[in-house]
């Protein structure tokens, strides 16, 4: 478990965080900043000022009892209220004054720091154990990982990609290594109780499984190919036909597609039909969890699992409603692992992604289960 947090390790965690934002959107420039460039992702400019207003939300306002700096700013910035196609005729900060609002609630954020307990037996479970500023870091840094997403979409080349595109892709794996045999048995699912963890990784419970097999290493690319190859499936999403070869088009670079790296940017429909012409399956996201110490290859790509995204037994909302218990359901579709985007502060064996079983933008991809003979 980590060690408990101190003012000196929040501050460096948050300075850490935004400084990654920052080395992010750094080469793009304030013009593609504020571009639309898709109906399923927000304006740059959005994210940035979503980052800064979350945090004046939760360290400025809530635990510091202060105004916000813009008055009624905040409602563009909220996720549910503006869905990511309206998102780009919202009137948001942009360039200089974004920027300035970034730095000011930042300021606003170490003064409040100075101020409170974050002991572990502090009253407020808000900030219990900094369990906000955690909070405040990890959504940071997921959503360097969604602003990564529209990066894909540019079209001048990303400078830092064209420099070492090996850095933006998941590195690459042996092909059909064999599968791993996980017995049968009780495991133990979600986070413990104490350190940080989303609402929906816990309370931590006990799940009996049967045995399965799961494999070793992700589906390739050169596997995908070989199933367009023989199916005539669609290829993955940024890749394109160049004579007899495929190219992988994103961050307006032009690259040939590399058979041994795992494939991304698949949705969840295409993922369970590659593994229904594999003879085989998506696991659960128990499967996954109860087998993840002993797998290779994790961190790539996050793997689609075959698991709605639902709360466990006795959930319970915190710190807010909006950030999981609003998309349980039959809709969305559970990632695990994590992508060669995801920051490892994110990454945790318990950590639940989700998403639409259609979308392609996410850096998804696939790992393969079975049923071991013998059971239903
Ligand atoms: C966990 C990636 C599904 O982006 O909708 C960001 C993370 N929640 N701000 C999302 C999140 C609030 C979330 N995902
Ligand atoms: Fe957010």
């Amino acid at each position: 478990m980590s060690p408990r947090p101190t003012r000196q390790s929040i501050a460096e965690l948050l300075a850490e965080a935004r400084a990654r934002t920052i080395a992010l959107i750094h080469p793009v420039g304030d013009e593609l900043l504020n571009r639309v460039y898709s109906e399923l992702l927000s304006p740059l400019a959005w994210d940035l000022g979503h980052i800064a207003n979350f945090e004046e939300l939760w360290l400025v306002q809530t635990v510091g009892g202060r105004k916000p700096l813009h008055g009624e700013l905040g409602q563009y910035y909220d996720a549910i209220e503006n869905p990511r196609r309206e998102r780009g005729e919202l009137p948001i900060l942009h360039d200089a004054e974004l920027r300035a609002y970034m730095s000011e609630v930042r300021e606003r954020t170490l003064a409040v720091l100075d101020e409170v307990d974050i002991s572990a037996d502090a009253e407020d479970p808000l900030l219990r154990e900094g369990f906000v500023y955690e909070m405040l870091v990890a959504h940071e840094l997921q959503h360097q990982e969604t602003m990564m997403q529209l990066i894909q979409m540019l079209d001048a080349p990303y400078r830092p990609a064209e420099a070492n595109p090996d850095a933006f892709a998941p590195a690459p794996v042996e092909r059909d290594a064999g599968m791993i045999r996980v017995e049968a048995g009780a495991y133990e699912i979600g986070a413990p109780d104490r350190g940080f963890a989303y609402d929906n990784e816990r309370p931590r419970h006990t799940v009996e499984l049967p045995s399965f097999e799961i494999d070793r290493t992700p589906v390739t690319n050169g596997a995908y190919l070989d199933y367009m190859g023989e199916t005539g499936a669609e290829p993955p999403l940024y890749w394109e036909r160049d004579g007899d070869a495929w190219m992988r088009t994103a961050m307006g670079l032009r690259l040939p597609v590399d058979r041994a790296r795992p494939v991304v940017h698949v949705s969840w429909d295409e993922a369970d039909a590659f593994a229904r012409w594999a003879g085989k399956r998506l696991p659960t996201e128990f499967e996954w969890e109860a087998a993840r110490p002993r797998l290779d290859g994790v961190g790539g790509a996050w793997e689609w699992t075959s698991s709605d995204f639902v709360g466990y037994p006795g959930f319970a909302a915190f710190p807010y409603k909006e950030y999981s218990e609003e998309f349980f359901g039959d809709t969305y579709k559970v990632l695990r692992g994590a992508s060669w985007t995801t920051h490892p502060h994110v990454a945790r064996p318990s950590f639940r992604n989700w998403d639409l079983p259609q979308r392609r933008q996410i850096f998804a991809g696939i790992r393969l289960a079975s049923d071991l003979e013998g059971n239903p």
